[in-house]
């Protein structure tokens, strides 16, 4: 990793979350450099491996420590949203400080247990503790031990808890938890029904399920026929593109431009050194204003949902 004389000054980064498409799009530009398409456990362990390099990247970049999430964010035009102002500012980022708010929507958290799949830093989980000081149990999971160990690092205690495992084969007993949070993570999962299953599984009778991701504008339906067939109700859907395209131009380009000043990630595993260029992978990453990924979310070949799930009593 190289030396990163320059401050990081605001938590800066965001999702290289990709949806199935674009990451079967890599996969296929990936295999026609190096052979066949990886395998599932492949692709988990690059992004393994990502998600821990990027995780020491901001341990090695001056103020890193203050990004907490990673994710999109969401912006309207009205400020402040849903009661965000507190929980953001004391967090340091506003956008994706309220894209957990929105996600947790009118949930009421007090008294249960949460268990957030896809913790990442912990941003998620640090918004859930202060707008719900009365939660009473609350458990992150990663793929990445290094998320999993910074979040230790600051926000364990007695009732808060970090394990390394996967969304896929969630490692809890039935029935464990009144509310399962999912942020921007699932559009990383090889076999994203078998997490519907297992979050089916860990909840409770009448327990919610909170999602919010980006999935391909033409999977919409397909996957909400997954999610009931995993045994959901569906209690509300909505299409946030439109306040995930405005958070991005109101904060990728600094996010990117911090980046650049700090020295680019050096990014490790298979997936991520291809012909593309570092800067290009963090553009895509960070959803910046004229890329591909932008454009797609412009043209609704990709959305970003906010679904809010239930099983049955
Ligand atoms: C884009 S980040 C979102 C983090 C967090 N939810 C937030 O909003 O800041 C996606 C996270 O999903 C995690 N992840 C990816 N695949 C996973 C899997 N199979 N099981 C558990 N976590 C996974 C990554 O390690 C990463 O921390």
């Amino acid at each position: 990793m190289s030396r990163h004389p320059h401050r990081l000054t605001q938590p800066a980064v965001d999702a290289p979350g990709s949806s199935h498409r674009e990451a079967s799009v890599e996969r296929q530009e990936a295999s026609a450099e190096r052979g066949p398409s990886p395998s599932a456990s492949d692709a988990k362990e690059s992004l393994r491996l990502f998600y821990n390099s990027f995780t020491d990247y901001l341990s090695a970049v001056p103020e890193g420590h203050r990004s907490k999430f990673i994710n999109f964010g969401y912006a309207d035009d009205q400020s402040p949203g849903r009661g965000v102002t507190g929980a953001s500012e004391a967090l340091g980022h506003v956008n994706s400080a309220r894209l957990v708010l929105e996600t947790i929507g009118g949930c009421p958290l007090d008294g249960k247990d949460l268990l957030e799949v896809g913790c990442g830093r912990g941003g998620p989980i640090g918004v859930v503790l202060d707008r719900f000081p009365s939660v009473r149990r609350v458990v992150g999971l990663d793929l990445s031990s290094s998320a999993v160990e910074f979040c230790r690092s600051y926000l364990s205690r007695p009732n808060v808890h970090f394990e390394v495992g996967d969304a896929e084969n969630l490692p809890f007993p039935d029935s464990s938890f009144d509310v399962v949070l999912n942020i921007e993570s699932a559009c990383h999962y090889p076999d994203v029904n078998a997490f519907y299953r297992s979050a089916f599984r860990v909840l409770r009778p009448a327990g919610h399920f909170l999602y919010s991701d980006s999935i391909d504008g033409d999977q919409v339906d397909h996957r909400l026929a997954l999610l009931r067939g995993a045994g959901f109700t569906v209690e509300s859907t909505r299409d946030v593109t439109a306040n995930i395209l405005r958070s991005s131009d109101e904060v990728a380009a600094l996010r990117f431009s911090l980046m650049q000043a700090a020295g680019m990630p050096t990014i490790a595993g298979p997936r991520w050194d291809s012909s593309k260029s570092i800067e290009e992978r963090m553009a895509h990453a960070l959803c910046l204003p004229g890329t591909a990924r932008y454009h797609r979310f412009a043209r609704a070949e990709q959305v970003f949902v906010i679904w809010t799930l239930r099983k049955p009593e």
